[in-house]
């Protein structure tokens, strides 16, 4: 890590399009924050984007960019992704999947909390029932990328995609959500649910039952299990039930989803790609992707016309999940104050009664002046 005492080193890495837009924007009202700071920040720009990948010739990120981004402290990503030069996958494998697993950020805290005034699309649902966490596994799972197809081009084609659960990567995970749910004290005993298909997931759910029974008995939690499907209907019927959860990979990135939508949308939601020994930097990033279909015309295909980005389209972009994932970000870096002022700017915009209507330079600007004038 870089100069630890003088300052925080942030890698940052914009992406593309919706990506490239928020972080302008975090990084511009970020510098409001200069007073409630411990030690200051500084920022320093990595383009690893879809460019980048044509530019060099690359289908991941490699030695170069990951000996790199390793020397700082923490990573802020905007969203990468652009289907008009680079097909959906590289990406996504190349840059998110590979930094998440080189870097053993093996926890995707993902919270679902709706703010205080802020309406769900649960009806009668308010503050008070939404409000839990998703701690998402986030380095094996079906997402460890490894697999093969069988008989390609035939009619007996069959993918594979394999599904990794270790026992160890499920109990670091629990030890994780352990300190979480003892912190976060929702309730006197506060609650763990584990999530997964052990009815039907024989193999990989082994490891998962095995650390549930391990941890099923401790007196200063509530331990649970529940299957996916399940928790995704109670999600919906019973929100209020849960406090800090944890689950398999895809299970989790699902969850999230649904998850964003329930505590006021996608643009509210946050993410945190966490490395909890501090081996390697964490990283950053909103939950909503790049948003290409507010960017390019559709063809009758509905693929994306190439070249016809209009720049204007940069003033409708929300910036909100970016400014309360930066906030997540300082509360990794114990800068407290920081955090809560950066977080209760953003909530301060999605409160306003215009949100819809306003446009991103006003709303850099409304975040600014909120944090100028933050008492805390
Ligand atoms: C998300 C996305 C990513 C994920 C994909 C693009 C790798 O769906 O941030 O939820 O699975 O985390
Ligand atoms: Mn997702």
């Amino acid at each position: 890590m870089v100069n630890l005492v003088e300052e925080h080193n942030i890698a940052v890495i914009p992406g593309d399009l919706n990506g490239i837009t928020v972080t302008n924007a975090v990084v511009k009202v970020s510098e409001a924050l200069s007073e409630l700071l411990l030690k200051p920040i500084k920022h320093t720009t990595f383009n690893y984007n879809a460019d980048y990948f044509l530019e060099n010739n690359l289908t991941e990120l490699g030695e170069k960019e990951l000996s790199e981004l390793k020397k700082y402290d923490q990573i802020f990503l905007g969203a990468i992704g652009d289907p008009t030069k680079i097909k959906p996958g590289i990406l996504e494998v190349g840059i998110l999947l590979k930094l998440r697993q080189a870097f053993d950020q093996y926890v995707n805290l993902r919270p679902v909390v709706l703010p205080q005034g802020v309406p769900s699309i649960l009806v009668g649902k308010t503050y008070e029932d939404i409000n839990f966490e998703i701690c998402r596994e986030n380095s094996e799972g079906l997402y460890v990328d490894d697999g093969h197809i069988e008989n390609q081009g035939t009619d007996d084609e069959v993918g594979v995609q394999i599904m990794k659960c270790s026992y160890k990567g499920v109990k670091r995970l629990a030890e994780f959500a352990v300190e979480r749910a003892l912190a976060r004290k929702k309730t006197e005993i506060p609650t763990l649910h584990f999530v997964f298909k052990t009815n039907v997931l024989r193999f990989a759910g082994a490891p998962w039952q095995r650390v549930f029974d391990e941890m099923k008995d401790r007196q200063d939690l509530i331990v649970k299990y529940m299957h996916i499907d399940n928790f995704l209907m109670q999600m919906l019927i019973n929100p209020k039930q849960f406090d800090v959860v944890i689950t398999e990979n895809m299970f989790g990135d699902i969850a999230t989803d649904a998850g964003a939508v329930i505590q006021g949308g996608i643009g509210s939601a946050v993410s945190g790609n966490i490395n909890p020994k501090g081996t390697f930097p964490s990283m950053f990033e909103p939950i909503h992707g790049t948003a290409p279909d507010r960017w390019y015309e559709v063809d009758k295909n509905g693929g994306y016309v190439k070249g016809s980005y209009v720049a204007e389209k940069t003033q409708t972009v929300k910036p909100e999940a970016a400014f309360m994932s930066y906030a997540m970000m300082l509360e990794q870096m114990n800068e407290p104050k920081a955090a809560a002022a950066l977080k209760e700017a953003a909530l301060n915009n999605i409160r306003n009664e215009n949100y819809k209507d306003m446009l991103l330079d006003e709303l850099v600007e409304n975040a600014t002046e909120f944090i100028k004038g933050y008492k805390g």
